[in-house]
């Protein structure tokens, strides 16, 4: 028997698998072949088109529209009216729907309000894109992007604070202690 919650405006197609504790408010629209993970929660007004996966701990905040080609890892949040694209070069009168571009967001990630994901990239593991950004290329993990096109104004810990490496690559998470070490252009947790 399903335990996730939705509000009776709520739409859910069949052919969906809704995990546990997942919360579906007012207006929202999941369609056919969805994968939503447990203790999701997904705001109002929000489509979730054909077979999109989302993780564990997703929150969708309102307004957001995730199509298909989109899939979420654990823990990724999606701001408030962020938008979505899954066709580079659209045309009404040219039917495109094999043609769907993927784009991953990694887990932990967060994407700011209003920010545009164009389609066929990768967000990397708990990267951080700025209100009204406009993503163009791939976003490594922990990297802090804004602007349009949105450009690296530095790297943030998994609680989402800005680090500042020291002269070894060395930063230090001012909320968890963890530690980061940055080579070259990737940066990974070390403790
Ligand atoms: C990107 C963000 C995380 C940066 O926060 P921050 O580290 O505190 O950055 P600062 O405020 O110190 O700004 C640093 C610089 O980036 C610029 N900047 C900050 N956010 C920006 C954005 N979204 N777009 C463009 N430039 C931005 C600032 O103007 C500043 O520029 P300057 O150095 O020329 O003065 C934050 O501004 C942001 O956009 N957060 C998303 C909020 C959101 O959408 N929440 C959704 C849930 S309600």
């Amino acid at each position: 028997m399903a335990t996730y919650q939705a509000h009776e405006t709520a739409v859910i197609d069949p052919g969906c698998t809704i995990g546990d504790g997942t919360r579906i408010w007012h207006f929202s629209h999941i369609m056919p072949g969805c994968i939503i993970g447990r203790n999701c929660n997904i705001g109002q007004n929000v489509v979730i088109s054909p077979q999109v996966v989302l993780g564990d701990n997703v929150k969708v905040q309102n307004n957001v529209s995730v199509y298909t080609g989109v899939t979420c890892g654990d823990d990724v949040f999606l701001g408030p009216s962020c938008v979505f694209t899954n066709v580079v070069n659209p045309r009404s009168a040219v039917s495109r729907k094999s043609q769907y571009q993927k784009t991953h967001v990694g887990r932990g990630a967060s994407i700011g309000a209003n920010a545009t994901i164009v389609c066929g990239h990768t967000i990397g593991e708990y990267a951080m894109i700025g209100a009204g950004a406009v993503v163009t290329k791939d976003i490594p993990p922990y990297a802090l992007v804004v602007g349009n096109p949105s450009r690296r104004i530095g790297w943030v810990s998994e609680y989402g604070h800005r680090l500042s490496f020291n002269e070894k690559g060395i930063a230090t998470c001012p909320e968890s202690n963890q530690r980061y070490l940055l080579e070259g252009d990737v940066v990974r947790r070390i403790s």
